[in-house]
């Protein structure tokens, strides 16, 4: 894992740009919801609206809240929508996602489907954050390093954290989630973590060797993930 640091200034348009360069390349992007990503969308936004860059590569949903759907308010459909999606001039069935507001078997159906579809066209960039548990996408802390897409019981400190992206008090028990084996298989991986409050979980990541309680680790074996900080996380006297 490869550490890269800029100024809080600097993160989102380091994000920016490294998405805007995946997004013109064919192959397949994920992009994670999230408060971490959601000014470097707004950016990547405003270039496509200035500049119209080819968008080449197909995307694929990181995860989804089980029960809601990209017109529920906090959904992290309805985030990407907002700050990235409806921006971007994409083709039919370019942007492929889970459907969360199936139930029973056809929820485990969207699984199988994910994963046929990043059989057939493997991941080039993975974008993701992490939550105060360690946890990738909805993959929660105890979740198989090579775990495909599936169903997750979230965590309480999932459930509680969560709260913030919804106006109001939202019932969250499970979610549906591309799974670390999924996420391993991606060519590049950038983690990004922004904000005093990632402190502690960046440092115990630094310093955890992987290990299947803590999600965010898997990625140390993962030979080209980059992981970028602002330095509100990082700065020499905070973190040693
Ligand atoms: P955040 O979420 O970007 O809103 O902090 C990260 C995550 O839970 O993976």
């Amino acid at each position: 894992m490869e550490l890269a640091i800029c100024s809080q200034q600097q993160f989102s348009r380091v994000l920016g740009d490294a998405i805007i360069d995946a997004l013109q390349q064919e192959g397949t992007v994920c992009l994670a919801s999230g408060d971490t990503p959601q000014r470097a969308y707004q950016y990547v936004a405003a270039e496509y609206q200035r500049r119209r860059f080819p968008l080449r590569a197909t995307l694929v949903g990181l995860d989804e809240w089980v029960g809601l759907g990209q017109q529920d308010e906090g959904s992290c459909q309805y985030a990407m929508h907002h700050d990235l999606y409806q921006h971007l001039a994409l083709r039919p069935g370019q942007l492929q996602q889970f459907d969360a507001t199936h139930t029973g078997e056809a929820l485990e159906h969207e699984c199988h489907r994910i994963n046929q579809l990043l059989a057939e066209r493997p991941l080039r960039l993975t974008l993701l954050g992490i939550g105060q548990n360690g946890h990738l996408g909805l993959n929660e802390p105890g979740s198989a390093f090579n775990s495909l897409a599936h169903i997750s019981n979230l965590s309480e400190t999932t459930i509680r954290v969560a709260q913030k992206y919804f106006p109001t008090a939202t019932r969250l028990h499970q979610g549906i989630t591309l799974g670390i084996g999924n996420i391993l298989a991606s060519e590049h991986i950038i983690i990004a973590a922004s904000g005093a409050h990632k402190r502690n979980i960046v440092q115990r990541l630094l310093f955890t060797p992987p290990n299947e309680n803590f999600p965010a680790t898997s990625l140390k074996q993962h030979a080209n993930t980059i992981l970028l900080l602002d330095d509100a996380v990082f700065n020499v006297e905070s973190i040693l």
